[in-house]
Order: structure tokens, then C-alpha cells, then sequence
């Protein structure tokens, strides 16, 4: 056995943020300022999309993307079951109700075909999650939202690299959310973006992410960017906002992180496909995608016990795993099996079939780019001896 955990998700990190981000705290500014323009610049480059807003979590760039594209009180949005919960709290708290729609049994994301049964008079708006980082049926996704002139957000926690025929993902929509989490492809600790291509949304956004501010603070603090020394110039409160902005330090992690993005991703697929080989003859379903015109991001590898030919179960092999030093995760457990959900809005294991399979069947294996060969090859080796047993 191997001596060593090995952990779900470990970081890339290097001793460029090292410096960068020592360079920072040694700087006169910590906060929100020109390192973090610096980034959003980086990043909306690498996106290819107009704007790029950072905040401080994926949840605080889908609230405010909820609010900013103007979801009420009374009404609904139309979302996926698995996902993580924020999805669900940030329709929950821009005063709306998620309705959901079942996922594909076979690349597990939103099904269209189900999003459109569920449009009634008060969808205002779709929220969809590139589950893994495998965009959605974009195409299908679309028309419907044209069809019925519906606001649409994409969930890009998991999916910075990811493209749909060319697009990167998270310009389809009226804004593309992103985070930055520790395990995140890209990190910054903690972190968030929001990319738009709209101008009023961009406006909104930008304001009422750090209280709703006419001036950034490090734009009054640092003497050389006062421009018109003889008339003092007082900041107004233009939005109502909250305080959901990125400060440089973190920021200065992101700079360096993306640069390393072509890299990591290379390293990721790698052991993707590795996986995906080594595991072939197991009781074993995986996230299906066959078009060449989708680039998948390669964030999770998700496999799924399949109950047609095995009594084994997920929550045993999750703890064989751990027994052999193994850890990994589970993305997710359906959203209609979390308790708080239930009672409020009374779903049960019946609301979404397929999410609730997959919620109980599935886990995700470690991967990030610096997990060695041998160690896949241990894994794999654990995964058959479980089935074996
Ligand atoms: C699909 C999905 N959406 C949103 C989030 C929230 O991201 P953050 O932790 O940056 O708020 C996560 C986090 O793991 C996620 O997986």
C-alpha cells in the first residue's frame, strides 16, 4: 500500500505567486486595485469576452449576475439538480425560486428537452452548470432561450477552458460565472470572475460588487492617481451593493495562474484519458462526449457505478479508497437530497431520476497536474482489486 496520501485535489502552485504575491503585500496597496484590473485584463483576453469583473467566490458572481440581470421576487429560474449548492442558494437569495431540470443520463448536464417542460410564465431566466467542465447542449440551450427571450447564466465553476465549437463558454449567456477555489483549475485561494459582453450588465456589476461605490478605494487612496489635486472629489453611493470584490493579493496569484492554464490542462488530460482507459472493463459509467467540436475542461473525472451490473456500492468503495490512502469526492450529491431543499420546496427522490442516480453512483477521482503516473496506475489498481473483492 501506498504510504503517502493521496489527496482529491492539491493546487499547482509555484514559487512565481510565491514572489508575486510577497511582492504585493510589500507594495503600498493590498486591496482591490491595479493588480486585480491587471488580471480581469488577462483574463477577459484569455476568455475572448468584452468584460471581466472579479470577485471574491463563483457565488457572489452568480448572485450578482441574478440581481444584475434583473431576477424578482415571484420569479422562476430553471436550473440543473447537480450542481453544488450555491447555484441553488443564489436563486434562493436574488428573491426567486429554482425549478429544476433533469440532467442527461449520458454527459450529465442540464437536458434541454427537460428545461423547455418546465418554462411557465414566470421563468425569467436559465442557469446552467458545465457539470466537470463538459459544456452543455449549447446549441439546443440557445434556441430555447431565444425561443422564449429568457436571461441565461452559465455556472463556469468548473470550466475556464472550456470551449463549444470554438466559443469559450460563459459568452453564451448574459454572464459566465467563475471560481477560483482552492481545488479549482485556476487559483486564487479564494476567488471569483464574472465575464459579460453587455455594457449595462458590466455597469452594474462593477459597482455593486464593492458597495456600490462611484470610485474604487485605491483609486482615492494612492496620491498619484488623485487627478485634479485642487478640488477634492467625494465618492458617491450609486447601487445598492454588497461586498463581494477580489483584493490584489489574491489576484496577483491569478495573473500567474493563468499563464500556466495551457499546462495544467495538457497534464489534466493526460490522467483523464488514463483513467478513462485503465478503467474500461469495470461496472463503470463515465461522462459521455464524443464531438470533437467541445473542448472539455478536464476539472473532474467522475465515475459512476453502474447498478445493471453490480451490487457494490459508491459509499463502500469511497471508504475502500480511503482505507488504501486514497481520497477523492463527490460531485455531487444531488441538490434534491439536501434537507433544507426538501423542505422547502418538497423535492424528493422522485423530482429528478436521472440526478439522483448519478447523485448516489457517482464519485470523482484525484486529479490536478502534478498527480504522478504511478499514483494513477495505484488508484486504478485499488479501483479493480474493490470490485474484485
Ligand atoms: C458548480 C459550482 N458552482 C458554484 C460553486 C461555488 O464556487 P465558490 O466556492 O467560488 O463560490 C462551486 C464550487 O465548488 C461549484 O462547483
Amino acid at each position: 500500500m501506498i504510504k503517502k496520501f493521496i489527496p482529491f485535489g492539491k493546487p499547482y502552485i509555484g514559487n512565481k505567486e510565491i514572489k508575486f504575491i510577497i511582492n504585493v503585500i510589500k507594495s503600498k496597496w493590498i486591496g482591490s486595485g491595479p493588480i486585480t484590473e491587471k488580471f480581469e485584463n488577462n483574463f477577459k483576453k484569455y476568455k475572448s469576452s468584452r468584460y471581466a469583473l472579479s470577485v471574491n467566490s463563483c457565488t457572489a458572481a452568480l448572485h450578482l449576475s441574478l440581481i444584475y440581470c434583473g431576477i424578482k421576487y415571484n420569479d422562476e429560474v430553471i436550473t440543473t439538480p447537480m450542481t453544488f449548492a450555491s447555484t441553488i442558494n443564489s436563486i434562493i437569495l436574488s428573491g426567486a425560486k429554482p425549478v429544476l431540470a433533469d440532467i442527461s443520463p449520458h454527459d450529465f448536464n442540464i437536458d434541454p428537452k427537460e428545461i423547455e417542460k418546465k418554462i411557465t410564465k414566470k421563468t425569467k431566466a436559465i442557469l446552467i452548470v458545465h457539470l466537470a467542465g463538459l459544456p452543455c447542449d449549447m446549441k439546443s440551450i440557445m434556441k430555447i432561450v431565444k425561443k422564449y427571450k429568457l436571461k441565461l447564466i452559465e455556472d463556469c465553476a468548473h470550466a475556464i477552458e472550456s470551449r463549444y465549437y470554438k466559443k469559450h463558454v460563459g459568452n453564451f449567456g448574459d454572464t459566465g460565472c467563475f471560481s477560483f477555489y482552492s481545488t479549482k483549475n485556476l487559483t486564487t485561494g479564494e476567488g471569483g470572475m464574472v465575464i459579460c459582453n453587455k455594457d449595462y450588465i458590466y455597469k452594474k456589476i462593477r459597482v455593486a460588487r464593492l458597495h456600490g461605490l462611484s470610485k474604487d478605494a485605491w483609486k482615492r487612496y494612492l496620491p498619484e492617481s488623485v487627478k485634479t489635486p485642487t478640488k477634492f472629489e467625494h465618492y458617491d453611493v450609486t447601487e445598492i451593493g454588497l461586498k463581494y470584490n477580489m483584493i490584489d493579493i489574491n489576484a496577483a496569484m491569478g495573473i500567474v495562474q493563468l499563464k500556466k492554464i495551457d499546462i495544467s490542462w495538457k497534464k489534466r488530460k493526460k490522467i483523464f484519458e488514463m483513467y478513462k482507459k485503465k478503467l474500461r472493463n469495470l461496472p463503470l459509467k463515465f461522462q459521455e462526449f464524443s464531438n470533437k467540436n467541445i473542448k472539455h475542461a478536464y476539472h473532474l473525472f467522475l465515475i459512476v457505478v453502474d447498478k445493471n451490473k453490480t451490487k457494490k456500492n459508491r459509499d463502500d468503495l469511497i471508504l475502500f479508497l480511503k482505507k488504501y490512502n486514497i481520497g477523492c469526492g463527490v460531485n455531487y450529491r444531488t441538490v434534491t437530497d439536501m434537507s433544507i431543499f426538501k423542505k422547502k420546496f418538497g423535492w424528493n427522490k422522485n423530482t429528478c431520476k436521472n440526478s439522483k442516480y448519478l447523485g448516489d453512483n457517482t464519485l470523482s477521482l484525484p486529479l490536478y497536474p502534478n498527480l504522478k503516473t504511478k499514483d494513477v496506475n495505484y488508484i486504478c489498481e485499488t479501483i479493480q482489486k474493490f470490485f474484485k473483492s
